[in-house]
Order: C-alpha cells, then sequence, then structure tokens
C-alpha cells in the first residue's frame, strides 16, 4: 500500500480534503494511507521550543534541527524518500508525482516559519521539491498537493483509469486538456461544438488536439514553445 508519512507543527490539518471524496473512499479501501506526526511532541523541556531566531538576524523562527533530528529518532522516520516542500525546492510536476507514486512509502517534512536548519537539510538528504513559484506559510499545503497527484496515479483509485492518462500533463508534459462540455446542448445562446455530436470518433479526437494545442498556445505560451520543440 502507498503509505504518505508526514511530520509538522500542524496535524489538525490532515487529512483535510485527502479525506473526501475518490481519494478518501480509497484510503478506506486500503488503497493509500497517511500517518500524521506532531514536530512539538518531540522538543525538548524545559522550554519546549521547535525553534529559535536565525543566525546573522533578519526576521522569522528557524525550525531547530536537533528537534528534527528528534522526531525522527522517535517515529522511526523517513521511510522512502524524505521529501522537503519548500519554494526553493525542484518543481513538482507529473513526471515527479509518477515516481512517487511508484514508491511504497514517503515521507514530507512540512517546515514553518522561514523554514528549517539547513544542516538538518543536508544531514538528511532531504529532497526539496516546490509545488510552484510563490511562497506559502508552510509545506502543509504543498505536502497535499503532492499526496493527492500522487495518489489519482495509484491502480484503482479513479473510477476510469484512463481519466488520469488523458489529462493535461500526463498524456504529454507539454500539453495542456482539452475543453469538455456537457447537458445542455445549448446553453444562453453557447452551443456545444457541432463535431462532439457527431459520433466520429476520428473526427472527435482531431478537434481534441488541435483544441489543446489552441489552449496551450494560448494560455501557456512556455510549454507552447516546449511542444514544439
Ligand atoms: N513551502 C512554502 N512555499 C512552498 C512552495 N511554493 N512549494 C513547496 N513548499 C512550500
Amino acid at each position: 500500500m502507498w503509505h504518505a508519512h508526514i511530520l509538522t507543527l500542524f496535524p489538525e490539518v490532515f487529512p483535510g480534503p485527502l479525506g473526501l471524496s475518490v481519494l478518501g473512499k480509497a484510503r478506506k479501501k486500503s488503497l493509500w494511507d497517511l500517518s500524521v506526526h506532531n514536530v512539538r511532541d518531540f522538543a525538548k523541556p524545559p522550554q519546549y521550543s521547535v525553534d529559535d531566531a536565525p543566525f546573522g538576524g533578519g526576521p522569522g523562527m528557524v525550525i531547530r534541527a536537533d528537534v528534527i533530528e528528534a522526531a525522527l529518532r522517535a517515529t522511526a522516520l523517513p521511510k522512502g524518500e524524505l521529501i522537503y516542500p519548500s519554494p526553493s525546492g525542484e518543481p513538482f510536476t507529473a513526471r515527479l508525482a509518477e515516481e512517487f507514486a511508484t514508491k511504497h512509502d514517503i515521507t514530507f517534512l512540512c517546515g514553518r516559519y522561514e523554514g528549517i536548519d539547513h544542516r538538518a537539510i543536508e544531514e538528511y538528504n532531504m529532497r526539496e521539491v516546490s509545488v510552484g513559484d510563490f511562497v506559502l506559510s508552510g509545506g502543509e499545503i504543498a505536502t497535499m498537493v503532492m499526496i493527492e497527484a500522487c495518489i489519482r496515479l495509484l491502480p484503482n483509485v479513479l473510477g476510469d483509469p484512463d481519466s488520469s492518462k488523458l489529462e493535461s500533463f500526463t498524456a504529454n508534459p507539454h500539453l495542456l486538456d482539452h475543453a469538455h462540455f456537457t447537458r445542455p446542448r445549448l446553453w444562453r445562446a453557447r452551443a456545444v461544438p457541432e463535431v462532439l455530436h457527431s459520433g466520429d470518433h476520428a473526427k472527435i479526437q482531431e478537434w481534441r488536439k488541435k483544441n489543446a494545442e489552441e489552449r496551450t498556445r494560448t494560455m501557456r505560451p512556455d510549454l507552447w514553445d516546449k511542444f514544439q520543440t
């Protein structure tokens, strides 16, 4: 079973949306699981502090390396690769989700404040991964993003296994998904493209391919350049 192990200062955040709908049902069916550990439980007396001011000065606080060490020891983690969500990490992509989804165990250490003492990142060979070029207040939501992207790829999680295969980035890493339509055929004077009613599978495929390309060209010129090369 695919198992995510999470170290966080805010364990109440989990499972959150990972417990709902398709993902929640898949967890009940034991297709994946999640263990959550509170880093604060491993802080040392008398202060029980998890963070301290940064050497060299500056704003914010940094999570202590010795607290991370104590948390990893006491929980017998990491199991599998140790991921540290960070805006300075390698970009999280569909390819990385596929790689993570093939593992049995994966561990996420969620940072908060200004992050964690860099020596812990090195000592535990953490893999820094970013979910985008913006800054979140902590690693929890980034961890959820990564876990959700992985679970959808696990066998038997989605009702129709083709749905994840045909989406943006999965079918082609540089192409967005085509537009989708359902009933009613006419809504606010907007008609569904005629070809989608034709029953001609080849024509429908051709329309979807063109639509995906057009959407990529206009919405994501950066991807479009890569797609063409
Ligand atoms: N933590 C804070 N910002 C983040 C980001 N963009 N990606 C991953 N983890 C983060």
